[in-house]
Formats: structure tokens, C-alpha cells, sequence
């Protein structure tokens, strides 16, 4: 049965929402708070789209492992002793426990309720006293294998494991990565999870806003990446995967610190023009990036329901930069800058998930310093309508 708040009309009334900036306005209120469209979203986007779960480097050998969980999906990716890294789901064929947590090194997967026996590619090896269990085939409980690929030294999956590749549909945000050479990025596995009460766009908008820069962040750790700085590329296709726009700073090599310089060691490849400037990237639903010119601060985003979401926070900088006696320090620094910016955001996002539950809850216009948005819009809206007529033509 459709649900009553879904209906065609919520979807023509998107069409606004991807309009030039200047006479866009934000996405229905619904869209971040109801039940029934989270379940609708996990069709449209989460079960097709190319999903972040993590670093190449979180499983660099044979048997290295780790686990993630997005959009009610828990997920396996390992490093099989053939040197692939596969990805599958972590739930048991037998009785749905999952076979791995957290991350480690393994020589197979042993679940541990009953345990059945998986191999590095998820093929399940054995399973004790199921010899009289009649028409009980081994090869038909091997876990479910999902599609991965790797971008700029992320992990991305796709439980589509038909999907169209994901780089080629990326090179445009690419070619404004590149003097970062984020393949060879370092920095350590998050060691915990974030999980707050709000939408996931509402996160994915925050961290794509340029507007409230100089506003809710105005001060001495902020002040020099101003809003009025702010770009946005016309020139990404219309096919792009992802977007970003640019900032340019007040001085160069600006960084999030108390001094607002880079105190750790500048990306190598980046001219002197990009030096001056900061880049946000975005590969919706999941990846968002912030770079300084010594730092790269990257979010995944997990969604786990209609007003939750999970979030893997960590920080890259380039190859070498662990060298410096002072690198623990001098990270101590940027993160109690980009703490403070944080907790800002934070509470902005706990708030705005509180209006959106009102009835005064606006379709709200932009600034042009919004253009982030409608790009982000124009990424999710055509998803979203293709994914409502195919199901409009089932029923
Ligand atoms: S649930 Fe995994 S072995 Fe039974
Ligand atoms: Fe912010």
C-alpha cells in the first residue's frame, strides 16, 4: 500500500528544488523526517548507488578485514588471500548472526553462534552436523557478495552488483583531487563511530554549506575562508557522481588551526593557485571531503533511519607527514580548532532537525553561496523521480 504522504505530487513538487539557485527552493520538509521515505530512499539511492565504506589502507594485507553497516545493510570487506578485496554482507547464511564486527585479521570467518565457516571470499566451507539436513547444498550459503571499487584510495560498494562503474562518472571531481594524490594519503582508521539524531542530508547540507562559513563559524579559526569566496564549477556533466565547489582563502596555505596555517606538511601536487583556496567534495550518499592544504578531513555517512544517521570521521595528510616529532601535537591542534567547528555544526543540525519536524518547516530559497545545495539536489532529485515512476508503473 502507498503511503499517504507519497504521492505523485511530492514528487512533481521536487522539480523546484533543482531550478538555477537563484529561484530554487529546498527539498519538502517529509523528505528528512518520515518513515516511508527513508524506505522509499533505500530503493532509490541506497541500493543502487556507489556507497563509501571506508579506506583501501584499513585492509592492506591478505586477511585484513573490517565491517560497516549503512542504510540497515551490515557489511563485510576483506582481503582475500588472492590479495582482492571483496565485499559482501556479514550476515550469516544460517541464522542471520553476523559473522565479523569491528575490524581485524583473519583466516576465515567463523560465526559465532553455530559456527559455519566462511572463507575470505565469503564461501561458506563448513557447516557442522548439517548432514542430515536433506537438500542442504554448501555453495548455495555463501554470503551475498556486493560490487566494490576503489576511488582516489576509498572503498566503495555497490549492493547493485550491476551498477555502471563509478570513476568514470567522477573524473571531473578528479581532476580537482589530483594535486592531493588522496591515493597515497595517509591516516589511521577511525576508531569510533559517530551516530546522531538527524537526517543524513541534513549532515551531508551542513558540511556542503559555504553560506553559514562566515556566519555561524565567524571568528579567529574560521575567518579566513570567507562565504563570499566561495565558487561553484558549471562545467560537470550532467551524469557527474558526485560535485564539489571551492573557496578560495585569505592567505595561502590555510589550514584549521589557531595559527589558520598549514602546520603539517603541504600536499605535494597542489599549484600555487590551488594553495589558495579550499576544496569540498562530495560523492553523494555517502562521502564528503574537506581540504586544507595539509589536511584532508573526510565524513562517511551512514544512514541508518528516517532521523539517524552513523558517521566515520578521519583525517588524511600526505605521505610522510607521521615523520615530524611533532605530528601528534600539531594534529592535536587542528582537531581542537575543527573541534569547536564541530560543535558548532552540530548543534545547528540538531536544531534544524527539530524545525523540519514542524509544521512552519519552510521549502526554504538560497543564496547564491548555497549553490552546493541545488547541486546536491540535482543529484538527488532526478534519483528519486526516476525510482517513484518505476514503482508508480508497478503498482
Ligand atoms: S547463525 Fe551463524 S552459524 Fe548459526
Ligand atoms: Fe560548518
Amino acid at each position: 500500500m502507498t503511503h499517504s504522504l507519497l504521492d505523485d505530487a511530492l514528487f512533481a513538487a521536487m522539480e523546484s528544488s533543482i531550478l538555477p539557485t537563484e529561484e530554487a527552493e529546498s527539498l519538502p520538509p517529509l523528505c528528512y523526517t518520515d518513515a516511508a521515505f527513508y524506505e522509499f530512499e533505500k530503493k532509490a539511492i541506497f541500493s543502487r548507488e556507489w556507497l563509501c565504506v571506508g579506506r583501501e589502507s584499513w585492509a592492506a594485507s591478505p586477511g585484513d578485514y573490517f565491517t560497516s553497516h549503512i542504510a540497515d545493510e551490515p557489511v563485510l570487506i576483506a582481503r582475500g588471500r588472492d590479495g582482492v578485496l571483496r565485499a559482501m554482507s556479514s550476515v550469516c547464511q544460517h541464522r542471520a548472526m553476523l559473522v565479523a564486527e569491528g575490524s581485524g585479521k583473519a583466516r576465515a570467518f567463523v560465526c559465532p553462534y553455530h559456527h559455519w565457516t566462511y572463507a575470505l571470499d565469503g564461501a561458506l566451507v563448513s557447516a557442522p552436523a548439517m548432514e542430515r539436513t536433506c537438500r542442504f547444498h554448501k555453495e548455495d550459503f555463501n554470503l551475498p557478495p556486493f560490487a566494490l571499487e576503489i576511488w582516489e584510495g576509498f572503498v566503495f560498494i555497490n549492493f547493485d552488483r550491476d551498477a555502471a562503474p563509478l570513476a568514470p562518472r567522477l573524473a571531473g571531481v578528479s581532476q580537482v583531487l589530483r594535486g592531493y594524490d588522496l591515493p597515497s594519503a595517509e591516516g589511521e582508521r577511525p576508531s569510533d563511530e559517530q551516530r546522531y539524531p538527524w537526517n543524513w542530508k541534513v549532515m551531508f547540507e551542513n558540511n556542503n554549506d559555504g553560506y553559514h562559513a562566515s556566519k555561524l563559524h565567524q571568528g579567529p579559526l574560521h575567518d579566513f575562508i570567507p562565504s563570499e569566496l566561495a565558487e561553484f564549477p558549471d562545467d560537470l556533466p550532467d551524469d557527474t557522481a558526485g560535485y564539489y565547489r571551492t573557496n578560495r582563502t585569505l592567505h595561502p596555505d590555510a589550514s584549521f588551526n589557531a595559527t589558520q596555517r598549514a602546520v603539517l606538511p603541504v600536499f605535494a601536487g597542489l599549484s600555487a593557485e590551488e594553495r589558495h583556496r579550499m576544496v569540498f567534495a562530495n560523492v553523494p550518499p555517502t562521502l564528503s571531503l574537506v581540504m586544507t592544504a595539509d589536511t584532508v578531513i573526510y565524513l562517511i555517512l551512514r544512514a541508518d533511519g528516517p532521523e539517524s544517521h552513523r558517521v566515520d570521521q578521519g583525517v588524511l595528510t600526505a605521505p610522510g607527514a607521521k615523520a615530524d616529532p611533532a605530528f601528534a601535537q600539531k594534529m592535536a591542534m587542528g582537531m581542537l580548532a575543527a573541534g569547536e567547528i564541530i560543535e558548532q555544526d552540530l548543534h545547528v543540525d540538531e536544531m534544524v532537525q527539530v524545525g523540519l519536524r514542524s509544521r512552519h518547516a519552510p521549502r526554504g530559497r538560497y543564496s547564491w553561496q548555497e549553490g552546493a545545495q541545488r547541486l546536491f539536489n540535482t543529484w538527488l532529485v532526478p534519483r528519486y523521480r526516476a525510482a517513484w515512476t518505476v514503482a508508480d508503473g508497478d503498482a
